[in-house]
């Protein structure tokens, strides 16, 4: 996810689908800004098991079957940018990404029903990595590995921070694509390219 068209986002976007697709995979590709994603769950919903947002449905049907799943974004205040929050809020519902036990009043440990068998998040940021870690704490790994894809059955999880785009040259940046080209054919293996 990213507003802008020629960002380093899409970009790694571009090589994520076009790898895949290279690989043999068939890939439902998603961006929600360009596809105008609604991020606001509204109270109707969040109290339903039903969106009225046929996007919403879409997203539920594909996110279910995913035999993988790949996000993409830039570090926005060390968190997602609001619109792929709004999604997350939105799409990883209960009874979509997670159930709680029958004797449980949702305080316990969810059961996760993803079956996606890995998931991979790519970020970029203009901040070294020693005060990512050091002064912010590196909020991203914490949200998408333990709060998100954890909770939703999906412990294969991978992520990898591209750093710092600002001032980076293009020989880094085909560097870093290279990258995720690796990582994309090392976590979803398919026929020989
Ligand atoms: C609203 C906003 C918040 C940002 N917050 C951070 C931040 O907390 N940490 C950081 O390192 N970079 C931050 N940035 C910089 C972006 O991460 C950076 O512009 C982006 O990763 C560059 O990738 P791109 O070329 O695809 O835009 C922020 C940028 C914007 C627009």
């Amino acid at each position: 996810m990213h507003p802008y068209g020629k960002s380093f986002n899409h970009a790694i976007a571009d090589v994520t689908v076009s790898t895949l697709k290279e690989s043999g995979h068939e890939v439902s590709f998603h961006d929600l800004c360009a596809e105008g994603f609604d991020p606001i769950l509204m109270g109707e919903e969040l109290v339903s098991d039903r969106s009225d947002d046929e996007l919403v449905q879409i997203h539920w049907n594909e996110i279910k079957e995913a035999d993988g799943i790949v996000i993409i974004h830039p570090n926005w205040w060390g968190q997602p940018p609001a619109i792929l929050k709004g999604w997350v809020d939105r799409v990883l519902r209960e009874n979509v990404a997670y159930r709680f036990p029958e004797d449980d009043d949702g305080s316990g440990l969810p059961i996760g029903l993803l079956k996606a068998r890995v998931a991979l998040v790519f970020n970029t940021s203009n901040t070294p990595e020693e005060r990512e870690n050091t002064v912010f704490g590196d909020p991203l790994e914490r949200i998408w590995k333990d709060c998100i894809f954890d909770f939703c059955g999906v412990s294969n999880f991978h992520r990898r921070m591209f750093r710092t785009i600002a001032g980076s040259t293009s020989e880094q940046r085909q560097a870093w694509l290279d990258e995720v080209m690796d990582m994309v054919c090392e976590h979803f293996p398919g026929k020989e390219r």
